[in-house]
């Protein structure tokens, strides 16, 4: 089914057209490995995952869903004021299927117990257009291993009016309301309508940002893809600003290997 909703929408829709969206409810625990393919895999686009990084920086089990590593850089890196001058590499495992308006992506995680600029991403990555990072729509959850005591939303948009990326102008950083992000299971979710966009934890509605207000100087900053899911964790600590948002750099002599992240569940509801 699964299968062939990907393949279908890759023969029969333009690249560019806008893609009617039939929203199929689904759900994994990543409890086998069949869940996840890898890009280099003979068939990858045979399982409801598939990971674009190094079979080592991934795995599936029962007991934990799927993990997620950042992995240390090669001959370790070397800090320069507030960055390092090489980066781990994180896992990134995006869906084989799309969602799109009139869904809820739910993700149960636990994110990563370490300082410096790690961050666990969980996010809807528009699935057309993927040459022209300017207009790719993204809409995010994020965890921030030096800031466990918040999560932070955020979503970009750009539109051929205004295609410049505007960082941060739709992102939000709110307390958690119960524990921390760090060594607890928390369920995420990000419903997509056609007016609004809701992230929920644990099932209450944390942020609501609606069409209306997705304005920036008269252009409309608003999803107009269906996307994947995609599951990351990344090492922040490359640029300036970055760094300094993620609190990092990460400091690799410091660190307690592995850099290890959990997703129990991921699940598409249709609303
Ligand atoms: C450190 O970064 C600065 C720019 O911020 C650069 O000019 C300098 O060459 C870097 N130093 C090393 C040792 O890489
Ligand atoms: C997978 O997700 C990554 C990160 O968002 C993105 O850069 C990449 O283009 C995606 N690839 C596919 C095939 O969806
Ligand atoms: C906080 O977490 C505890 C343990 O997970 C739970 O029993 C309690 O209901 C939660 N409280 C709120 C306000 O979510």
């Amino acid at each position: 089914m699964l299968v062939f909703l990907y393949t279908s929408f890759l023969l029969t829709i333009p690249l560019f057209a806008q893609e009617t969206y039939n929203c199929v409810p689904f759900q994994t625990n990543f409890d086998s490995p069949e869940t996840v393919s890898n890009i280099n895999d003979v068939n990858p686009f045979s399982s409801p995952f598939i990971a674009l990084s190094p079979p080592e920086s991934y795995a599936t089990s029962s007991d934990r869903g799927l993990t997620l590593r950042l992995l240390p850089p090669d001959g370790g890196a070397r800090r320069n004021g507030s960055v390092n001058d090489k980066l781990g590499i994180g896992a990134t495992v995006n869906s084989t299927f799309i969602i799109g308006r009139g869904s809820i992506t739910t993700f149960e995680m636990e994110s990563a117990q370490q300082a410096g600029s790690i961050v666990a991403a969980i996010w809807t990555d528009s699935n057309d257009n993927l040459n022209d990072a300017v207009r790719r729509d993204e809409i995010d959850w994020e965890l921030i291993s030096a800031d466990q005591e918040a999560y932070q939303t955020n979503f970009y948009a750009p539109t051929e009016n205004d295609p410049s990326p505007h960082y941060g102008i739709f992102g939000e950083r709110h307390r958690t309301q119960n524990g921390s992000t760090i060594s607890e299971t928390h369920q995420y979710s990000i419903l997509l309508a056609e007016d609004r966009i809701e992230w929920a934890v644990d099932g209450i509605i944390v942020r609501t940002h609606s069409k209306e207000n997705s304005y920036i100087d008269g252009a409309l900053w608003w999803p107009r893809h269906n996307f994947v899911v995609s599951l990351g964790i990344w090492d922040g600590s490359g640029a300036k600003g970055t760094s300094h948002w993620a609190k990092g750099p990460i400091m690799w002599d410091e660190v307690v290997e592995p850099i290890e992240v959990f997703v129990k569940m991921v699940k598409v509801e249709c609303i």
